[in-house]
């Protein structure tokens, strides 16, 4: 398991790291990130989704309401936030397992209520505030390729 850790100073930088490690990132994937509300979740899978060239930035936005956002290039990325799930019987209804039938890069946000398993490698990020405009993101890995990007 390999580990890395980057402070960033604005969002910009955030969306910017998001960047380049999805340079790296290949189906199938799960990316699980966790973090305290307006840590940069969806800060950082907006540079990931936009990294990926499966959208342009300013189209990632948070799915906190409509759950999973799909966007399709050479390969399928799916951004979930789970916010708003509460217990283990809304996880099921929604029906994530689907989205594992065909290799694609996951992204979850509020992933410590991701409770289904998957065979996919998987990448656990998680931010935490470090003062003002200073995230701390933390990155656990089994690919030591994408941990050493950025
Ligand atoms: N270094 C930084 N990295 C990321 N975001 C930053 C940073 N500094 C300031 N911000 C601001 O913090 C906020 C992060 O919001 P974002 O929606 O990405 O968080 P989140 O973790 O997805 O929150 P939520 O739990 O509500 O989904 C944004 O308003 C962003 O502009
Ligand atoms: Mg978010």
């Amino acid at each position: 398991m390999a580990e890395r850790e980057w402070i960033t100073a604005s969002a910009e930088e955030t969306t910017e790291l998001g960047r380049r490690l999805a340079s790296s990132f290949r189906a199938p994937l799960l990316v699980l990130l966790t973090g305290d509300l307006g840590a940069g979740k969806t800060t950082l899978a907006k540079g990931i989704v936009s990294g990926l060239g499966a959208a342009r930035e300013e189209d990632v936005t948070s799915p906190t309401f409509t759950l999973v956002h799909v966007f399709h290039n050479h390969q399928t990325v799916y951004h979930v936030d789970l916010y708003r799930i509460t217990n283990f019987h809304d996880l099921e209804t929604l029906g994530l397992e689907d989205l594992f039938d065909r290799p694609a890069i996951l992204l979850v946000e509020w992933a410590e209520k991701f409770t289904i398993r998957a065979d996919w490698p998987v990448i656990r990020i998680h931010l935490e505030h470090a003062g003002e405009d200073q995230r701390r993101i933390h990155l656990e890995g089994a690919a030591e390729e994408i941990v050493s990007q950025g």
